[in-house]
């Protein structure tokens, strides 16, 4: 099977980005797919999360490989990748990455660099999934380049707004001028708590807007507490909380994408 390469994206902070990276990838791997996570937000979050709390004092992080791309320097793609007990793989990030937007910026090939490190380790992967910061900067951009298609988690904890339109047509844009192949993977519901109208209501009005242009994943990811602790603990919801409402939502998020391949 080649490798499919999914960046998780929206410019909106909090919708469940990092979550559903780390938790669809632990599911993903959970169900025999080789798979590598790449934190590409200078925050470090999804770094933290699998339990790295301090990324600042990681010696080689994504930083690192963009940075031999642009200064045409020799450096293994496998260099600095993190192995988690839990059977993924993660190239971490820290904040490092934020301070090389303006060296991106101005390399020759800008959009292309998160390609050209990964590229080498598609062979040994059978998923490569990003996790975006939330911002439309030239690093998600290189993200979207990288991959085969984006998958937006949105919460349901607010009215989609103005947010998903600017994101749509960022895609559509990179699709346009860089990588033609670039797909909407689907948009996920996210952070629903059941007993909440604005929640439905906002599942309601997603699936209303969006679901004759994109897939709308039938699987809504719910809020639940262990969810929200599992990153303290460096684990994810499968070892936390198997037995949840979360784990299960996100292995049958896993199932939605795999049949889509
Ligand atoms: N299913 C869930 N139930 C409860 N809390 C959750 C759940 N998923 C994520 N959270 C919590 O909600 C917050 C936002 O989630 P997350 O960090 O994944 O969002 P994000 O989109 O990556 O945010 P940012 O835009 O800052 O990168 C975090 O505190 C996280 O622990
Ligand atoms: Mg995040």
């Amino acid at each position: 099977m080649p490798c499919r390469t999914i960046a998780v994206a929206n410019q909106k902070g909090g919708t469940g980005k990092t979550a559903t990276t780390l938790s669809l990838g632990m599911a993903l791997a959970r169900s025999g797919q080789r798979v590598l996570l790449v934190d590409t937000d200078p925050q470090g979050d999804l770094t933290k999360s699998l339990g790295w709390h301090a990324p600042d004092a990681l010696e080689t992080t994504l930083a690192n490989h963009l940075n031999a791309m642009i200064e045409g320097v020799i450096l293994d793609p496998r260099e600095g990748i993190l192995s988690h007990d839990e059977g993924i793989d993660l190239m971490p990030a820290n904040i490092e990455l934020a301070g090389m937007e303006m060296p991106i910026l101005m390399a020759m090939s800008r959009e292309q660099l998160v390609n050209m490190w990964m590229s080498p380790l598609k062979a040994d992967y059978d998923f490569i999934l990003f996790d975006c910061a939330p911002t439309l900067g030239i690093i998600p951009i290189n993200a979207f380049v990288a991959s085969d298609s984006v998958l937006v988690p949105v919460s349901a904890e607010y009215l989609p707004a103005s947010a998903m339109a600017g994101l749509l047509k960022t895609v559509g844009r990179v699709r346009r001028q860089i990588n033609p192949s670039l797909e909407v993977e689907g948009i996920l519901v996210t952070l629903s708590d059941s007993r909440n109208n604005l929640a439905h209501e906002v599942e309601e009005t997603i699936r209303r807007q969006y679901s004759s242009a994109y897939r709308v994943f039938d699987t809504v990811i719910p809020r639940a507490v262990s969810a929200a602790e599992a990153p303290a603990a460096g684990m994810s919801v499968f070892s936390y909380d198997g037995a949840g409402k979360v784990a299960r939502a996100f292995e049958r998020l896993a199932e939605e994408v795999l049949d889509r391949g």
